[in-house]
């Protein structure tokens, strides 16, 4: 499968938003935490400027809401216009109307799991989804260590679809680097959100192709 590479744009410069996602046009997503000093203790963005990020994006957006009440808030992301919302289950308390309700608006629809929370018990919900997002580390900042310990839990997941013929995209956020997405990538995932990885250091399209590389050599 095409592997997916979406850059954070938490370790970009957020006063200059419509340059930074200039800067990694070959990625396939811009990956856009939204926070909420509730669900997570940090504050990012919210509507007003994810919609001008939908205007200015020279690729589609994957908004990750880490925000309380995702039964409210998911639509509004999708309504604006992203191509795809993520949001968490700890957060949700009728998940399936939430997915329901982003198709209806022609968003894809990813549910999240922080390191801490099963898989199995929401195993129902997973056919309807487009895209698994496994944290790789708690919720809430960047530059975090990649938690190698989730790799037993992409098993588990990569099994359980195998098992049950189902396809979504299997995606991992936090700690993504040169060094961790080929681990990740032998057990299953698909796309891979890299914040300081990509806009930490050099230039941001020359980050994501060694990412691309280390995807290739990790396969060989
Ligand atoms: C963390 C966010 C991530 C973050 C990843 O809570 O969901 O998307 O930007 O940053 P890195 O790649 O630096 O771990
Ligand atoms: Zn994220």
């Amino acid at each position: 499968m095409h592997l997916r590479i979406h850059p954070s744009i938490l370790s970009a410069d957020f006063v200059n938003l419509e340059s930074e996602v200039a800067r990694i046009s070959s990625a396939e997503a811009v990956h856009v935490d939204v926070m909420d000093n509730h669900f997570v203790p940090s504050l990012t963005f919210g509507p007003q400027m994810v919609k001008r990020l939908v205007e200015v994006s020279p690729i589609p957006l994957d908004v990750h809401l880490m925000v309380e009440n995702a039964d409210d808030n998911a639509v509004v992301y999708a309504d604006l216009g992203a191509q795809s919302v993520t949001f968490h289950i700890e957060a949700a308390t009728s998940p399936q109307s939430i997915i329901d309700s982003l198709h209806d608006r022609g968003a894809k629809a990813c549910m999240a799991f922080k390191p801490g929370t099963p898989l199995s018990p929401y195993h129902e919900l997973f056919h309807t989804l487009d895209m698994i997002l496994i944290m790789t580390v708690e919720p809430g900042a960047g530059g975090q260590a990649f938690l190698g310990g989730m790799m037993p839990k992409l098993d588990e997941l990569t099994r359980y679809l195998q098992t049950q013929g189902l396809s979504p995209l299997i995606q991992v956020d936090g700690g993504v680097t040169v060094e961790t997405l080929p681990q990740a990538l032998r057990h299953g995932a698909n796309a891979f959100v890299a914040g300081s990885s990509v806009f930490g250091h050099g230039i941001p399209e020359d980050n994501i192709t060694a990412l691309r590389l280390a995807a290739k050599q990790g396969e060989a």
